[in-house]
C-alpha cells in the first residue's frame, strides 16, 4: 500500500498457496460483549484485532470490563453486566454497526443512561430499529432525527418487559440487540425473525448457558439462568475469506486454500451464489468447533455465468455482495441482485458505490433501489476506485483490480482496517504465488 491511502493493485498472476483469513468479525464482537456481560474470566482465541473488535474492547472498558492481549487471544475480566457502572461520557463505537447495536441491547438492560455515538458513517445509519423494539420492552431509547446515533438507552425501574413479535429487518445486529434484552425480561420472550440472519448470538449465549431455543424463525428466551463466561475461539471470517474465493474464482490459473474458514450456512450466501455461477469451491475436513461449523476451503479459478440473487440468499451473502459484483463483472452474461435494499444502509451506500467502481473500470452496471444489474463480459481497463471509507467497498476493489487489465488506484485503502488489517499484505502473498 502507497502514502496517502492509496492503494495501487496491478493485474495479478494466478494466486495460489494456502492463506489464513483473520478471526471471525461478528464472532470475535460476540466473545467480547457476551463474556462482559457474565461476568468471570474468558478467553477470545484467534480474535479478529481490527478497528471495529477495537471499539467494541473500548466501550465495553467503559462500563468496567477489562481486557488484557495475550498472543492470538484476548482476555475478558468483568464483574459482569450487574456490576456495569455508569459511564464517564459517551461510548464511542467508532464504525462499527455491531458494537452498537448489540450494546444498545445490554445498555437497554442497565439502571443509568447509557449514549452511545460512532463515526460520521455510523451517526447516519439507522438506530430506529433496535430502538423502537427496545422501547417496546419498556426501556428509554432514544436518539437523534428519530433514529441515529448518538443514542442514548436506560432500563426501566421496574424491569424490561418481555418482547413478543416480529422484527421488522432480518438482521442479526437487531436480533442480537433484542435477544439481549430479552435475557434481563421479567418473562419469556418470543421474537421472529424474517430472514436467516446469521446466528452465533443465539448459538454462544446458549453455549454460555442462557436458555434459548430456535425453532425455525422463531427464538424463545427465558430470562433467569445466569450466563457463564466461556473460552471462545474464533473460526477464520468467511466474509474476508470471501474476498478470495471470488479472486481464486476470476484470476485464472489460481488455486488457494484456505484453511479453518467458519462454514455456518448462515454465512455461506456468496459460496452458494459462485457455485450456481459455475465457481469450483469445496469445503474440506469439515468439523466443528466452539460450537461453529469450520472447514478447509480450495478454489480454483473457473468461468462464470450469470445469476439472479435474491430473497433469503440476500440475507445470507448481503455483506459479500460487493465482491460478487467484482466477479459478476468478469462473468459471461448479466447477474441481477434484488431485495438487497439493506445495502444502501451499510458502512456506506454500497449499492451506489458497488455500481461506482464497476463504472470506474468499464463495466456496466444499473442501479436499481433494492439492488444492481451487473453486465458482465469483463473488467476493461484500470482507473481510481473511491472506497468512500468502507472496507468491503475498498478490498472488493482490489479483487476486480488484481482480474483486470490494468493497474487500479483505490483510494481510502486504508478503510480495511475495519475488519481485515492485514489485507493488503496477504494480497501481496497471494499474488506472488507465495501464501503459505
Ligand atoms: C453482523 C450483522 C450484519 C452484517 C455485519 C455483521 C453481525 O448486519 O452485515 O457485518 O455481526 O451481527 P445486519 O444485522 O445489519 O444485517
Amino acid at each position: 500500500m502507497a502514502d496517502r491511502d492509496v492503494a495501487t493493485v496491478r493485474p495479478a498472476g494466478p494466486l495460489r498457496g494456502s492463506l489464513e483469513v483473520p478471526g471471525d468479525k461478528s464472532i470475535t464482537h460476540r466473545g467480547l460483549i457476551f463474556n462482559a456481560l457474565a461476568g468471570g474470566e474468558a478467553r477470545v482465541r484467534n480474535y479478529l484485532d481490527s478497528a471495529d473488535c477495537r471499539s467494541t474492547m473500548a466501550c465495553l472498558s467503559q462500563w468496567g470490563a477489562e481486557f488484557e492481549r495475550d498472543g492470538d487471544a484476548v482476555i475478558v475480566r468483568s464483574g459482569g453486566q450487574a456490576a456495569f457502572t455508569r459511564p464517564a461520557g459517551a461510548l464511542d463505537c467508532g464504525n462499527s454497526g455491531t458494537t452498537m447495536r448489540l450494546l444498545s441491547g445490554a445498555a437497554a438492560g442497565l439502571p443509568f443512561t447509557t449514549t452511545l455515538t460512532g463515526d460520521e458513517s455510523l451517526r447516519k445509519r439507522p438506530m430506529a430499529r433496535v430502538l423502537s423494539p427496545l422501547a417496546s420492552m419498556g426501556a428509554a431509547a432514544g436518539g437523534a432525527d428519530g433514529g441515529t446515533a448518538p443514542i442514548r438507552l436506560r432500563g426501566p425501574a421496574g424491569g424490561l418487559r418481555p418482547f413478543r413479535g416480529r422484527l421488522e429487518v432480518a438482521s442479526a445486529q437487531v436480533k442480537s440487540a433484542v435477544v439481549l434484552a430479552a435475557l434481563r425480561a421479567d418473562g419469556e420472550s418470543v421474537i421472529e425473525e424474517p430472514g436467516p440472519s446469521r446466528d452465533h448470538t443465539e448459538r454462544m449465549l446458549a453455549a454460555m448457558g442462557a436458555e434459548i431455543e430456535v425453532d425455525g424463525p422463531r427464538i424463545t428466551v427465558r430470562p433467569g439462568a445466569a450466563l457463564r463466561a466461556m473460552d471462545v475461539s474464533a473460526p477464520g471470517d468467511a466474509s474476508a475469506a470471501s474476498f478470495w474465493i471470488a479472486a481464486a474464482t476470476i484470476v485464472p490459473g489460481s488455486a488457494l486454500r484456505l484453511p479453518g474458514v467458519g462454514v455456518n450456512p448462515r454465512r455461506t450466501g456468496a459460496v452458494d451464489v459462485l457455485l450456481a455461477m459455475g465457481a469450483r469451491i469445496a469445503f474440506e475436513h469439515e468439523r466443528i468447533e466452539s460450537g461453529e461449523r469450520v472447514a478447509d476451503i480450495r478454489v480454483s479459478s473457473a468461468p462464470l455465468r450469470g445469476t439472479r440473487i435474491s430473497g433469503d440468499l440476500i440475507v445470507r451473502a448481503l455483506d459479500e455482495l460487493p465482491v460478487i459484483a467484482a466477479a459478476a463483472a468478469m462473468a459471461d452474461g448479466v447477474t441481477e441482485i434484488r431485495d438487497a435494499a439493506e445495502l444502501r444502509v451499510k458502512e456506506s451506500d454500497r449499492i451506489a458505490a458497488t455500481a461506482a467502481m464497476l463504472r470506474a473500470l468499464g463495466v456496466e452496471a444499473v442501479e436499481h433501489e433494492d439492488g444492481l444489474d451487473i453486465i458482465g463480459g469483463g473488467i476493461r481497463r484500470g482507473g481510481l476506485v473511491e472506497s468512500r471509507g468502507d472496507h468491503r467497498i475498498a478490498m472488493a476493489a482490489a479483487v476486480a483490480a488484481a482480474a483486470g487489465p490494468e493497474a487500479v488506484e483505490i483510494a481510502g485503502a486504508g478503510a480495511a482496517d475495519i475488519s481485515y488489517p492485514e489485507f493488503w499484505r496477504d494480497l501481496e502473498a497471494a499474488r506472488d504465488g507465495a501464501a503459505v
